[in-house]
């Protein structure tokens, strides 16, 4: 409403934050890809925006003859579809809520708008992006123009993993039956807080090579891998109410064992894929192989990876682990240049590794194989930003 009252003369303008998500019982493969429905329900961690987000300004004026939309920066395609969906589907909702009546203080949906958006990772990191952004864009889209509603079915029109993006912590984005996708929503399963020993750590590959897209990868997978549809039908529904019982009592163990294992089926699903997609590199497999020794050097389940469509690995740990685990994974991967800023992030304690233990788990040492580690934990959803100054458009409406 703020924005909207601005708006009578100039540019109103809203600005807001929002976080990465990394599932851990995994997306992949549509019913509907025009109106991004899963096969199958997804569950994520949403991990904290001090050290990964996405920011966004949005504004509207009388004064704009076009839309237009800068990405880190750069001028980018307004007109891209699902960018268009997702301000389609925010203008709709406002128009419905108006009610048709003259609401004299709402900003005017025939304005043109201005859309400006950064990421405060590197791009090149190759850790996903698109989930944040448009999470970040329905949610200043849903500022500038006054909406409360709760906005996941904007913003899965996005991007589909985006939709679990819109809540902190712990959340669910359920499947949904309906062919017109009104029950294909997010919600969450529990608040950040639920788990405060939670880590994460982000173990950033070197040399990483463009992989397949996702969308154009998952649909080739709904059309030519069995395992796909036996996951979708069979699998997933077992794991999802095995996941939540896990998250909510805590139990690191079972969250630990059956986050391994969905990424590890997800992959199998890529594989079984025809012609084959690859994701893992042999850097990806040697942390894996990693995490196996240190768990059976420990006797149960300290560390849990999981991959999305990338080679970098995320790491699940409980806070006392982290030290530890940071100096087998130093060990293993010793830094080529970076040694200094190897570790990023919240901080990490100094650990020495028994004698024992590195001979265990440090087996083939592998220098520069993983660029650098980020050290995060689950956080909330999206932020509002109120600092005018931290706007990503001036008063002119441009960057
Ligand atoms: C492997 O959400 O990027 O990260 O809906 O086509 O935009 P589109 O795909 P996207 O797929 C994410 C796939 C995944 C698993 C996950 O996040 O659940």
């Amino acid at each position: 409403v703020a924005a909207a009252m601005a708006a009578e003369r100039g540019v109103a303008m809203a600005t807001c934050t929002a976080p990465v998500n990394i599932a851990v019982i995994k997306y992949w493969g549509k019913r509907d890809t025009d109106l991004i429905l899963p096969i199958n329900s997804s569950l994520s961690v949403t991990l904290h925006q001090d050290q990964l987000k996405t920011i966004t300004t949005a504004a509207a004026s009388r004064d704009f003859t076009e839309d237009r939309l800068w990405l880190n920066g750069k001028e980018a395609d307004v007109g891209h579809p699902r960018v268009q969906a997702c301000l389609r589907e925010v203008r709709r909702l406002a128009r419905k809520r108006r009610g048709g009546g003259e609401d004299t203080a709402a900003l005017s949906l025939s304005y043109k708008i201005h859309i400006a958006s950064e990421n405060n990772f590197p791009t090149a990191a190759g850790l996903a992006s698109s989930a944040a952004g448009y999470a970040c864009l329905v949610s200043a889209l849903a500022r500038l123009y006054g909406l409360e509603e709760e906005l996941s079915e904007v913003a899965r029109r996005g991007s589909g993993s985006a939709c679990r993006s819109m809540f902190g912590g712990f959340v669910q984005w359920q499947r949904g039956d309906r062919p017109d996708g009104t029950d294909s929503l997010a919600l969450q399963v529990a608040p950040e807080t639920h788990w405060p020993e939670l880590r994460v750590l982000v173990l950033v590959v070197s040399g990483e090579k463009k992989p397949v897209a996702s969308t154009a990868g998952m649909q080739t997978s709904v059309e030519t891998s069995p395992l796909l549809k036996h996951r979708a039908e069979v699998v997933v529904p077992e794991r999802l109410a095995q996941m939540m019982q896990h998250i909510r009592d805590r139990d690191f163990e079972g969250f630990g064992q059956l986050a391994m294992r969905d990424s590890n089926q997800f992959h199998a699903t890529c594989l079984d894929t025809f012609p084959p997609i690859f994701y893992l590199t042999d850097v990806s497999r040697q942390i894996i192989a990693l995490a196996h020794r240190y768990n059976a050097h420990h006797g149960h389940t300290k560390v849990a990876y999981t991959f999305d469509a990338g080679p970098n690995a995320v790491i699940f740990a409980l806070a006392d682990t982290v030290a530890e685990f940071v100096e087998v994974v130093r060990r293993s991967f010793p830094p080529a240049t970076n040694g200094d800023q190897f570790v990023r992030g919240l901080p990490v304690g100094s650990a020495a590794l028994s004698p024992e233990l590195a001979a265990a788990v440090v087996t083939e040492p592998v220098p520069g194989a993983v660029q650098y580690i980020l050290h995060t934990k689950p956080g909330p959803g999206p932020q509002l930003v109120d600092d005018p100054s931290q706007h990503l458009l001036g008063a002119d409406g441009l960057p």
